[in-house]
């Protein structure tokens, strides 16, 4: 609601008391439609004026008046206001008619770059549930910042680099066969990297010769490299085809590979600004009592995860200069990236406040951890193939004469799977059922797509323009107005507390007062009013396509 105009319509008469500031931040949307569109509570100002609250309440309610504004009511503490439906729907409406897909937007960001460091799977590895959650948020927030501003830059840091490739390829030469990594390669690479570790605990000599052919790899040996390669080439492929079904894209693949270059000129700044200490044969930067120090260099000479990130948060700072460098990485890596972010600070280099680490918590399936570890392997792959074919079959139920049914069923069951897991705070864990994220009831996907295919079809059967001639002022209408009215303020709070949830949520409850409205009116009635009704309907599909689009879900316009 236009918290703007009421305050306007407030600060003349507590002028000295309260600022313009102070007076909107008190106003409250109330929780009951009777007590209006909004309310001002006078606890605050009975402090001040060492008045009753509720005399106050019955003074404001006698001054306050605007040509928005239909009725004030004192309701004990409070003061109610209702606005004017009719102006204040209209001004809604033809904003959203001419903005279109830009209502909504704002400019925060001022164009800045932001860095966002999401998906970031591992090759050789399968891309884990973790992943899956990682490259949801992040490309969700990367659409949010863009919308609110920013010039997003989209960045996957592979783990293409490290001791594991070391044991992948001591495995491999050993005892691997180079048809059955082609044949499959993710789930082949898994199995003999199981099995090193397995026969390692039997025969330490393993774990030095897995030591020595990373120690290879570092120092560019050709047949290192050339495995390393193929590795890397077959996991990408892999990659890739889950990025294609979740319309994910990136600006740039820069794995942890990509700084092997970049490191000794860390290392270098840290050891001339006097912060690497010695530490049985390795180099760290000591962080004091309250924090492990932070590893940057192994006694055998090689390089950490922790010093490739150091080397990264560098590089993108005199790359993009960034405004802002999110990354989208579970909360158990807290630790990595405060020391991280102490590290910089300890150089000097202040702008590691503009590093945020946006946390996630767990995929649970029936109450457990969705684990790679120990062959217990979930192929994301497969899960999404199963969302889609399972969307298809409720397609074949609910609509069998539906054309192009395949690039349907993708857009919901994929829909499904990227809305249920936005839908909830992202700090909470996330319970993967299929069946509950692809029903068309309740907090879904599949429900908020539906409910624009529904806008899209009245649109279609309407003979009449969608066009605000009257303003509308009836009951039902009235609460989809407000819900079209607060998308920009979810937007910017989305963006705020990095949090796409509030959008997910914000669609739903869009989505269930339309569908409310469309049970209680007449929408395609002739009259006056048609005009307007078909304007709603309009606006509302406007909102939740571009909605989902910051979500990453396609919005068809049949199913
Ligand atoms: N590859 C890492 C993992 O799977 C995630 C990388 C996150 N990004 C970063 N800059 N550290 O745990």
């Amino acid at each position: 609601m236009d918290y703007n105009v009421y305050t306007e319509a407030l600060s003349p008469h507590l002028e000295g008391v309260l600022t313009k500031k102070e007076i909107r931040s008190s106003i409250e949307q109330p929780k009951h439609e009777s007590h209006g569109d909004l309310a001002f509570p006078c606890f605050q100002l009975a402090k001040k004026m060492k008045k009753s609250p509720v005399e106050i309440a019955q003074e404001l309610a006698q001054q306050v008046k605007s040509q928005h504004i239909d009725r004030v009511e004192a309701a004990g503490p409070y003061v109610n206001v209702f606005f004017k439906r009719t102006i204040f729907s209209t001004n809604v409406l033809n904003r959203i008619l001419t903005e279109e897909e830009g209502y909504g937007s704002n400019n925060l960001g001022k164009k800045e770059n932001a860095v966002f460091d999401f998906s970031s799977p591992n090759i050789a590895k399968p891309f884990s549930m973790g992943h899956l959650r990682s490259t949801i948020i992040g490309q969700a927030l990367a659409n949010i910042a863009e919308k609110s501003g920013y010039t997003s830059i989209r960045i996957n840091h592979l783990g293409d680099w490290g001791t594991q490739f070391g044991k992948l390829m001591c495995a491999y030469t050993r005892w691997g066969s180079e048809e059955e990594v082609k044949e499959s390669p993710i789930p082949t690479l898994m199995k003999y990297y199981i099995s090193f570790h397995e026969k390692a605990e039997h025969d330490p000599s393993f774990i030095d010769e897995g030591r020595a052919w990373f120690k290879k790899l570092e120092l560019g040996d050709e047949e290192a490299t050339k495995l390393w390669t193929w590795f890397r080439d077959e996991s990408l492929k892999e990659f890739e085809r889950v990025y294609r079904l979740l319309g994910v894209t990136f600006d740039h693949v820069q794995g942890e590979s990509f700084y092997n270059d970049k490191m000794s000129s860390v290392v270098d700044e840290l050891t001339e600004k006097g912060l690497l200490t010695e530490s049985e044969g390795a180099h760290v930067v000591d962080l004091g009592a309250d924090s492990p120090p932070c590893l940057i260099r192994k006694t055998d000479g090689t390089t950490l995860y922790a010093t490739r990130d150091l080397a990264a948060a560098m590089y993108r700072k005199t790359r993009f200069d960034f405004s802002k460098s999110v990354y989208v990485v579970g909360a158990e890596q807290q630790l990595h990236f405060n020391q991280i972010k102490t590290v910089l600070r300890k150089m000097g280099h202040d702008w590691e406040q503009d590093m945020v680490h946006v946390p996630f918590g767990l995929i649970l399936k029936d109450g457990k951890k969705m684990s790679t570890r120990k062959g217990k392997i979930v192929l994301l792959e497969e899960v999404l193939r199963d969302a889609i074919e399972r969307a298809k079959e409720n397609m074949m139920v609910k609509n069998p004469g539906l054309m192009n049914k395949e690039e349907v069923a993708e857009a919901v069951g994929v829909g499904a799977v990227v809305f249920h897991d936005l839908k909830n705070e992202r700090m909470n864990s996330v319970e993967f059922n299929l069946d509950h994220m692809l029903t068309f009831e309740g907090e879904t996907g599949p429900y908020v797509q539906y409910t624009y295919v529904r806008t899209q079809s009245i649109l279609e059967k309407g003979s009449g323009e969608a066009k605000v001639n009257t303003g509308l002022m009836d009951d039902g209408s009235w609460e989809v107005i407000k819900e079209l009215h607060y998308f920009p303020r979810a937007v910017e709070r989305a963006w705020r507390d990095y949090e796409p949830s509030v959008i997910a949520k914000y669609l739903v409850s869009l989505a269930s007062s339309y569908n409310k409205y469309y049970g209680k009116v007449k929408i395609l009635e002739e009259g006056q009013e048609m005009g307007d009704r078909l304007a709603l309907t309009k606006a509302v599909g406007t909102v939740l396509q571009e909605g989902m689009r910051l979500l990453g879900m396609k919005a068809p316009r049949r199913m």
